[in-house]
Formats: C-alpha cells, sequence, structure tokens
C-alpha cells in the first residue's frame, strides 16, 4: 500500500515537472502516458488521450487546454491506437519522432526526410507541434510540422492546401465515428488538377466542389464573406497553393472540421453556454451535391424543379429528366462547327463557375484575349475571367460543364460556346420579341399619357389623392430620377382638415403642427411647417427630397406636398396608432405591446433602417431616430418617419462631419454630439437607446434610479455584467417574454450602443444577428452611460401622444471649432 501510494506520488510529480517545465520535447526527454506538454500561452496541450471514458484505446494527439469540453485537434498515430498506457514518444537525435509501445515497437513516426542536428519538437500557440533545429528562427526551415499533417480540423494560421516544395497535400481526413479517429469516408481537399478548387470526396466519388478562388472568395462558397471574426485568403504560387483563415480577435475560439457524415463546418466556441456552435456549413442546399444536374445541367434551388438545362441545351434522356433523375445532364440543340469557325458564345450570368479539373489558365490575360484563345481551339467549350475584382485573368474549358448553379447576385459570367445555328435562332427570337413588344409598349404609353392628361386636367379641379397614390408607386417602380411629388392647393387641404381646426391637431413638431385629415376617403395626416422659420424650410425640403424616393414597408410613405405662398405642407398617410413613445413610454398602454409586438418592432425598425443605409439608392443616414419618430400603424407595424435632419451619402463616401449638430440628446453618439461627426454608425447608435427602451419602457434620457446615477444605457450595461440583463425588462410584459429573444435583444442592443463607432456592427448585421443563432461578441462599454442630469431636463420625458418629435427635445447647436 505504502508503495503504491509512493508510486502515485511520483507519477504525480513527473506529470507536474511535465506539464509546468517548457512546450518542447528535447532528444533526452520521453513523454510517457499522463504526461503532457502545454504551449507557452497555455492554448493547447498535448500527450495521450482516450477519445471516451468508456475506451481502452490510447491516442497521442493536441486539444484544446483552456475549454471544458476536450476538443481534439490532431491525433499521431489515428490508425494505430495504443491499448494501453505504456506509449512513450521520444524525439530521435536525426529529428524524427517516434511513438513506441509496450513491446518497443514503433507505432507511429514522424518520417521526415530531412535530418535534424540538435532538434527540439515544440508545440506552438497555433496548436502546431513542430520540429527544428534548435537556435534555427527561419520560420520555413523546420523539420517536420503537425500542421502538414492535419486530421480532421483546419485550424486558424493553418495552410491548408498544398506545399509543392516538399511535395505535401495537405488534406482534412474526417474521423471514422466521433469517437473513432481513424480515417473515416470523407476527405476534403485542394485538387490540383487545371485551375485549383476544393473538393470534397466520399472515397473517390466527388460529393461537393467549393469552386475556383475569384479573388473575393471561393465561387461555390457565397456564404464565405468579410466578417468580425475572422479573416482569409488565398495564395497561388510555384511553391503553394493555399487557403488559410486568421482569427481577427485572440478571445475568439474557432476551427473548421470535416465531420464524420462529411459536412464541411465552421464553429465557434460559446464560453458562456460552454458549446461549441456551428457558424456555417460550406454546403448549404441541395443545388451543393456535385453533379446533381449532370454535365450542362443548370441547378437553381428557387424553382420548383432544381435542374434545368444551359440555353442551347435539352435533356438527354427526357423520360429521365421527367422522373427527376438529372445526373446524365443536357446535350447542345446544335453540334458545334469548330471547322467552319461559325462558332460563338452565349454569356451566363450569376452563376457558380463549373468544376475546373478540366482548364488551363494565365492569370494575366484579359478577357478578350481569353475569348479569342477560346474560340481557336475546337476542344474549348467555356471562358471566363479569373478575379471578379478585376475582370481580368483567363479561365478556358476543355470538357463538358459540370456542377453549374445559379447564385444571382454573387456569382459570376461565364461564356459558353455555341454552334451559330443556335446564336441566330437565339437571336431571332429576340428580334420576335421586339416585335410583338414594341407595338404593345407604345399602346401602353399612349393610353398613360392620355391618363396622366386626365389626371391633370382632374387635378386642375379637385385633387384625385387615389390616382396620386397610384402615380407615385408608378414613379417608383419606374426609378425615374426627375420624379416630383404630387402637388395640394392649399384649400384642398384647408377642406380636408376642417380649416386647420384645433379638433384635426394631432400634435405640435419641432416646426410646427401636425392636422389629421381625410381626403377623397383617405384617411391622412398633414404636416405644416411653421411660415417664419428657416430650419422648417430647410427641413421640409430636405424631407421632401430624402422620403419621396423611398419606398418601404417600415418607412412612412409620403403622399404629397403643398406649397403656397408662404406655406409648406406634406401629407403622410395617416398612422391610427400615432407614435411607439405614446406606447412603451405610456403607463397603462404599454400593457398592451407585448413582448412579440416589441420583438416585432425592434425587427422592423432595424429593416427600414437597413433599407435606408443599404438597400435605397440615395444611402440614407437618419440623423434623428428616436422612440417619437416610429410610428405605428394598424397593425403596430413600425414605419420610420421624419426625415428633416437626414443625409444622403454619396458613393461609397461612409462618414461625414457637420458644423450644425442637430438630434435628440439621449439618443445622438459620442462622436457625433461631440465631434459632429455622423455616419451609419451613429445612427446604430441611436438604433441600440431605442432598443433597450423598448425593452425597459423608459427613456434613456431622464432614467432615474434609486441605486446610482447611470443612464439606462450605463443601468443595462451594468445589469448585463452581473448576467442580470433579464432584469431590464418592463415589469409589464414580464408574463409574455421568451427569454432567449430578450437576452439577444439586449446583447445586440448594448452591442449598438458602443463607445466606439467601429466597434457597432453596421444594419445588415445587426439584422442578421436579430433574425439568426450566430453567435454575438461581447460588448464593451457603452458610449454616454453616465448622465449628470438637472431637474427641469428629466421631466421632458413625460409622455404626450403626438405625432412627431417635441420641440424641447430635439436639438440644434453650431459646433465650436
Ligand atoms: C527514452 O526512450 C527510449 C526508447 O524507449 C530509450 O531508449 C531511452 O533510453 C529513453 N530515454 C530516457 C531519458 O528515458
Ligand atoms: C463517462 O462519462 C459520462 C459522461 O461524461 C459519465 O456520465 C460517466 O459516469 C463516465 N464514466 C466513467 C466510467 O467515468
Ligand atoms: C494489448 O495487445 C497485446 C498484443 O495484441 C496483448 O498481448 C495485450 O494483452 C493487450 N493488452 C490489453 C490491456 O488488452
Ligand atoms: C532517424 O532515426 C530513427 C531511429 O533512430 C530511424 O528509424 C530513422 O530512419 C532515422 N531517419 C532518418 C531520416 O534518418
Ligand atoms: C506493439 O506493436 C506491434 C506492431 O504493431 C505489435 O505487433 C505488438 O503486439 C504490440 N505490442 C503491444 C504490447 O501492444
Ligand atoms: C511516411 O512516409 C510514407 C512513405 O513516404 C508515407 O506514405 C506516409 O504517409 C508517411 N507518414 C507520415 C505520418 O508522414
Ligand atoms: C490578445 O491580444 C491583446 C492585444 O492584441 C494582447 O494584449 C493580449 O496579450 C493577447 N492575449 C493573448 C492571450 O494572446
Ligand atoms: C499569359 O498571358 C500573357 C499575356 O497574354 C502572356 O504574355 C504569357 O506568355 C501567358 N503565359 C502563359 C504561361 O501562357
Ligand atoms: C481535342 O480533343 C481530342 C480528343 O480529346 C484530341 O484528339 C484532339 O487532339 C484535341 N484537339 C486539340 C486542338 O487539342
Amino acid at each position: 500500500m505504502a508503495a503504491f501510494s509512493f508510486f502515485l506520488f511520483i507519477a504525480t510529480v513527473s506529470t507536474l515537472f511535465a506539464t509546468s517545465s517548457s512546450s518542447t520535447i528535447t532528444v533526452n526527454r520521453n513523454l510517457t502516458d499522463g504526461q503532457t506538454i502545454i504551449s507557452d500561452e497555455e492554448t493547447f496541450r498535448m500527450g495521450f488521450f482516450s477519445p471516451t471514458n468508456t475506451s481502452t484505446n490510447r491516442y497521442f494527439g493536441i486539444w484544446y487546454n483552456k475549454i471544458s469540453v476536450t476538443t481534439v485537434v490532431w491525433v499521431a498515430n489515428r490508425e494505430t491506437p495504443l491499448n494501453d498506457t505504456s506509449g512513450v514518444l521520444f524525439l530521435s537525435d536525426n529529428g524524427t519522432l517516434t511513438l513506441l509501445n509496450r513491446t518497443k515497437n514503433v507505432i507511429w513516426s514522424s518520417n521526415s526526410s530531412e535530418t535534424g542536428n540538435n532538434p527540439v519538437a515544440k508545440l506552438l500557440d497555433t496548436g502546431n507541434l513542430m520540429i527544428r533545429n534548435s537556435g534555427d528562427t527561419n520560420p520555413d526551415s523546420y523539420i517536420w510540422q503537425s500542421f502538414d499533417y492535419p486530421g480532421n480540423t483546419f485550424l486558424p494560421s493553418m495552410k491548408f492546401g498544398i506545399d509543392f516544395v516538399r511535395g505535401i497535400n495537405k488534406n482534412l481526413v474526417a474521423w471514422k465515428t466521433e469517437t473513432d479517429p481513424s480515417a473515416g469516408e470523407y476527405t476534403n481537399g485542394f485538387d490540383p488538377e487545371g485551375y485549383p478548387q476544393i473538393l470534397l470526396r466520399a472515397g473517390s466519388e466527388v460529393r461537393f466542389n467549393s469552386g475556383p478562388w475569384n479573388g473575393l472568395r471561393f465561387s461555390g462558397m457565397p456564404n464565405l464573406q468579410q466578417n468580425d471574426i475572422y479573416t482569409f485568403g488565398f495564395e497561388l504560387n510555384s511553391r503553394e497553393l493555399y487557403y488559410k483563415y486568421e482569427l481577427v480577435n485572440n478571445f475568439t475560439i474557432s476551427r473548421m472540421i470535416l465531420n464524420p457524415s462529411g459536412a464541411i463546418q465552421r464553429l465557434i466556441w460559446i464560453e458562456r453556454r460552454q458549446v461549441w456552435d456551428l457558424y456555417l456549413t460550406a454546403q448549404m442546399d441541395n443545388c451543393d451535391r456535385y453533379g446533381l444536374c449532370g454535365p450542362y445541367g443548370v441547378c437553381n434551388i428557387r424553382e420548383n424543379q432544381a435542374c434545368g438545362c444551359m440555353r442551347g441545351f435539352v435533356p438527354r434522356f427526357p423520360d429521365e429528366w421527367q422522373r427527376a433523375d438529372w445526373s446524365n445532364g443536357c446535350v447542345r440543340k446544335a453540334e458545334l462547327g469548330c471547322a467552319d469557325g461559325g462558332d460563338g458564345f452565349v454569356k451566363m450570368t450569376g452563376v457558380k463557375l463549373p468544376d475546373t479539373r478540366k482548364t488551363r489558365y494565365n492569370v494575366s490575360m484579359n478577357l478578350e484575349e481569353c475569348e479569342r484563345i477560346c474560340l481557336r481551339d475546337c476542344n474549348c467549350t467555356a471562358y471566363s475571367s479569373i478575379d471578379v475584382r478585376t475582370g481580368s485573368g483567363c479561365l478556358i474549358w476543355f470538357d463538358k460543364l459540370m456542377d453549374i448553379r445559379v447564385y444571382g447576385e454573387n456569382g459570376q459570367d461565364v461564356f459558353v460556346r455555341m454552334a451559330a445555328s443556335e446564336l441566330h435562332r437565339n437571336a431571332e427570337a429576340k428580334r420576335k420579341v421586339r416585335i410583338i413588344v414594341i407595338p404593345v409598349l407604345v399602346g401602353f404609353a399612349v393610353i398613360l399619357g392620355f391618363c396622366l392628361f386626365v389626371f391633370y386636367k382632374r387635378r386642375q379641379k379637385k385633387k384625385g389623392i387615389t390616382n396620386l397614390v397610384r402615380e407615385i408607386n408608378f414613379a417608383i417602380d419606374n426609378e425615374r430620377e426627375d420624379w416630383e411629388l404630387p402637388v395640394f392647393g392649399f384649400n384642398t387641404i384647408a377642406n380636408a382638415t376642417n380649416n386647420f381646426s384645433d379638433e384635426c391637431k394631432l400634435g405640435e413638431g419641432g416646426y410646427g403642427p401636425v392636422y389629421k385629415g381625410t381626403l377623397e376617403g383617405i384617411e391622412i395626416a398633414v404636416k405644416r411647417h411653421s411660415r417664419k422659420s428657416k430650419q422648417g424650410l430647410d427641413e421640409f425640403q430636405n424631407e421632401v427630397k430624402c422620403i419621396a424616393k423611398l419606398q418601404h414597408r417600415n418607412l412612412v410613405r409620403l403622399l404629397g406636398c403643398c406649397i403656397e405662398e408662404d406655406e409648406r405642407m406634406l401629407i403622410y398617410e395617416y398612422m391610427p396608432n400615432k407614435s411607439l413613445n405614446s406606447f412603451i413610454f405610456d403607463e397603462r398602454k404599454r400593457k398592451t405591446l407585448d413582448w412579440s409586438k416589441r420583438y416585432t418592432i425592434i425587427t422592423g425598425i432595424a429593416r427600414g433602417l437597413l433599407y435606408l443605409h443599404q438597400d435605397s439608392r440615395l444611402r440614407i443616414i437618419h440623423r434623428d431616430l428616436k422612440a417619437s419618430n416610429i410610428l405605428l400603424d394598424k397593425d403596430m407595424n413600425p414605419r420610420i418617419s421624419d426625415f428633416g435632419l437626414a443625409r444622403s451619402m454619396e458613393g461609397s463616401k461612409t462618414e461625414a462631419n457637420t458644423r450644425r449638430v442637430m438630434g435628440t440628446y439621449g439618443y445622438m453618439a459620442p462622436e457625433y454630439t461631440i465631434d459632429g461627426i455622423y455616419s451609419t454608425k451613429s445612427d446604430v447608435f441611436s438604433f441600440g437607446v431605442l432598443v433597450l427602451e423598448i425593452i425597459n419602457g423608459k427613456k434613456n434620457r431622464g432614467f432615474r434610479h434609486a441605486n446610482h446615477d447611470l443612464n439606462l444605457l450605463g443601468h443595462a450595461w451594468r445589469l448585463y455584467k452581473n448576467g442580470k440583463q433579464l432584469e431590464l425588462m418592463d415589469d409589464t410584459i414580464k408574463g409574455s417574454y421568451v427569454q432567449t429573444q430578450v437576452n439577444r435583444a439586449i446583447h445586440i442592443g448594448l452591442l449598438c450602443v458602443q463607445k466606439y463607432p467601429e466597434d457597432r456592427p453596421d444594419m445588415p448585421l445587426v439584422v442578421v444577428m436579430l433574425g439568426s443563432q450566430i453567435p454575438l461578441p461581447e460588448p464593451k462599454q457603452p458610449g454616454f452611460y453616465t448622465e449628470r442630469r438637472r431637474p427641469q431636463e428629466a421631466d421632458c420625458s413625460s409622455s404626450n401622444p403626438e405625432w412627431s418629435s417635441s420641440n424641447h427635445l430635439s436639438v440644434t447647436y453650431l459646433q465650436p471649432r
């Protein structure tokens, strides 16, 4: 017994010694089962392990050190497990790592052709085990590294690809099962034939094709987009070919794996929940199954029947095709007539490029040279450019075209060879269409002209609002640049609002009163700008310019305007439920807004703002987003209103500066209030404030708490830091909420109000984050989270139901410079 404890003691000490001493194995040290080695920053650990606690198989491998769930990233003897704990790893003096079993047989060895001179094996913080000569600092002159022989895991900073100099193709090979590291059915790696692409194979059969690199991403992986989690890149030269990614933050933990059932997945470690979350999968849908539609077939996931034939092709076996067996693909309607020199090309747009194994390429050629070369070679079936950023490079195909699918926006162009007769047929078809279409268009134009004439005549007498609405829609649909807003006469509006009577008054904005009215049975709201205010005039013109061209279900719709002498009025759809602040800040009405309604409102505002920032042609920054500027339609859908302060950002400009800082305290971002810099990110800040207000039911400005001096942002931040964010929720909706949704909304709100604009997500990301389960980064401290209040300001938060901003809250001041 005593002897046994002594033995245990020795074992413990030697383990301690091994773990604490260093991250290296030297020639004189042996590593036995039970001992482990840790990288310098303690990110990774290596040693002997069993895949499950019931298995007696022992493997030598590398796993994450700081993660509670043991996650193995590399295994040495994956095909040859030890059946007991007698394994020994040692480094021989020629630089070979060898794993021996009890009978001193070699179970596994790092068979490098290079020999060393006083070598050391070191476990790096990237998870790479590297053998090199001690003292050698050239990063490329190693003897052997585990990153050259990846298992099922592709780690950050690993070069996934082919090392032409050493002659190594670094494939991923899936495990047989989750608990058996031996080689499974699936492999994933670059195929060096033709222009390189990554092929996923089951045995020798291709199952998924990444497509060739197009300068931005792999042609068949449109979801490989710029993101906040990792950066990625591709390299192809005479020495090496690889794809690589690096994490943006060193606190994020992410890896890519090929799982036993052949899915290529990116996983992210979620510390809070202690799980690996799926971030994305390379194969998205059925159209990603290689060869589903056969040669010259085109897959389109939006069609009922996924497969179709390219233009100029018909199904090879129509019967099979009818039965949804598309694998034999399509054949040409007309054979190529190369010898006659009559062939041409048909352009396919927005597609994933065909399998590039039977291709040749030249990265410095341009598209015209490419066409010439392809035309000259009778075996060439198609060509395209290589780099979508510059449109340069030449890729030509010499075989049947396989694995094409339609993406639309994220797709590329490919030019498919076609017999001259087919080309002519297409041209003829076009001409036919023209013969039919032109008279129809002319007829339509005549009718339209007549309508407009009648409409104009009617407008001389009495304004027809239903027609006007129709005209607005028409004009927007046609995206006419020179479109003008319908104009109403003063008397029409005066009649509609009962001569601007007080009963019709809905509220008072910073620029003047808002009235309710009825025009031809349609309820309208009329914003009457005060006569004298110069600012009112500017805002009026601005609003007309901005909103006249916008249309989105989450934006309020402008029906027309009235300009007569010094009268300036805007006519909107009437919103029966007034503004958001008449609900969330009202003791009684807030109860009617349960969690699901509030969540719908949050996502609606996010979509409206996304449209303004990105999807509208004008790229508009609202600059005065707040609860009183969110109107609610009869179904309680949010509509963003009041574009008096909005600014359009031309082209690629993303940030601007103003000397007149205008907006509303409590919603304005720090960089805007202090430096006058506004950008889409300052709207994101206001959006974040709104989200927290909608959840909490109190105004950010004017927020009071018994225990501290923080405003609502500070309060939310504090609760979040203490893991008590659910306490932020409005008491009146405690019965209706979905905990994960509330947590996520608060988290996103806090991300939006971060102090520095570059930390805040942009609206496309916010919309994605709201609508998915992607992991969220940790928020940093909000901007303006403390606020010294004067009592009279706090009173401003009293809520009178109003149609627009209350003037004492919107501010304007000149920035001292
Ligand atoms: C390490 O192991 C090898 C092979 O088992 C053995 O020859 C050598 O003596 C061992 N070295 C030490 C320092 O234990
Ligand atoms: C093996 O692990 C499972 C789950 O972690 C645990 O429930 C079980 O008790 C363990 N078995 C042994 C023999 O340790
Ligand atoms: C391991 O395998 C050897 C040879 O096959 C065998 O003699 C030994 O009993 C096995 N050990 C265990 C623990 O199964
Ligand atoms: C290195 O040494 C080991 C054992 O000492 C031997 O098996 C192996 O062949 C040697 N490798 C080279 C490249 O010389
Ligand atoms: C050691 O490995 C050799 C070769 O793989 C094998 O024949 C032998 O049975 C193994 N010994 C033990 C104890 O597992
Ligand atoms: C060792 O070398 C052989 C032959 O060159 C090769 O097939 C094998 O994959 C190599 N093993 C490792 C682990 O490098
Ligand atoms: C993470 O990065 C920061 C800043 O780049 C650095 O100060 C810190 O030491 C890094 N932490 C680790 C664990 O690498
Ligand atoms: C690639 O194209 C350029 C420009 O046409 C030409 O100068 C070069 O020789 C070509 N390279 C190869 C390998 O064909
Ligand atoms: C075209 O392909 C055929 C058969 O694959 C081959 O015999 C012929 O030489 C090729 N022609 C050219 C110009 O490469």
